[in-house]
């Protein structure tokens, strides 16, 4: 299991503030093209939108979240969904497909996903997701270390970003034969302040700072960011990077 299961999820915070993570899902669920009748994982479901798509394509899903409240959330609205870590997928083959949106960034070990990944599918299957990708929203991880380092703890990294080239190797070593594979800029405006998005999503960043300091701690970083995120507008733009990917085992 990563070390990053501290970071809570709360199905009401993240319909708040990160709708947008399964509203922009939609060209890498266009890659897969699902088909009626096949046996689709999908890895990092959260609360399930996008499984709830692939259900209404007439396929047979599987959502698997290391978040229980996730999963209760997914379970809440007729899916089936179970809580397991990304790294020790426990089935073989019996996918046709596995999928994955924003999630893989949060599963450190990538090798341990891509050999459970492949475990799980059928002879052919295809492995085929999006997520954030090298330099992914750098502004504010150098943002949350700048601030880190104010206050004498050490820079953190807490996901897993590869480059392109990287991942298609990752890949490779386990067989898979490589489609697609694009990494790109995906400047994304946020529904309300990069405040909310740190609350949401950078809960390890206040590892070693006391619990009554780390509302302070996300009000120094969000100033901090302004000058860099905050526009004209009124409107916060994150520097999101985007890993784009379909595999095929023979
Ligand atoms: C992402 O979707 O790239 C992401 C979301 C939250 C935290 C880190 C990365």
């Amino acid at each position: 299991m990563s070390d990053l299961a501290y970071q809570q999820w709360d199905p009401r915070q993240y319909d708040a503030n990160a709708r947008f993570v399964t509203t922009l899902g939609g060209p890498v669920l266009e890659l897969l093209a699902p088909r009626a009748g096949e046996r689709i994982l999908d890895l990092g479901c959260g609360d399930g939108p996008l499984t709830a798509r692939l259900v209404a394509a007439g396929c047979e899903v599987v959502g698997v979240d290391a978040s229980p409240e996730m999963v209760a959330a997914c379970r809440a609205s007729g899916l089936d969904a179970r809580v397991m870590d990304g790294e020790a997928l426990g089935f073989v083959a019996e996918f046709d497909a596995v999928f994955s949106n924003a999630a893989l960034h949060w599963m450190r070990d990538g090798a341990a996903v891509v050999a459970g990944v492949r475990r799980a599918l059928r002879p052919a299957g295809r492995f085929v997701g999006e997520f954030g990708g090298a330099g992914n929203i750098a502004a504010v991880t150098g943002a949350l270390n700048a601030e880190r380092g104010q206050r004498g703890l050490p820079a953190l990294q807490p996901w897993f970003n590869p480059g392109p080239a990287e991942y298609a190797e990752l890949l490779a070593a386990h067989g898979f034969r490589v489609e697609v594979m694009e990494h790109f800029p995906r400047p994304t405006p946020l529904p309300g302040s990069v405040r909310d998005w740190l609350a949401t999503f950078a809960g390890a960043f206040a590892a070693g700072i006391p619990q009554a300091d780390i509302g302070d701690f996300f009000d120094v970083v969000t100033q901090a960011l302004a000058p860099r995120l905050l526009g004209p507008d009124g409107r916060w733009v994150v520097d999101y990077q985007r890993l784009r990917f379909a595999a095929r085992l023979p």
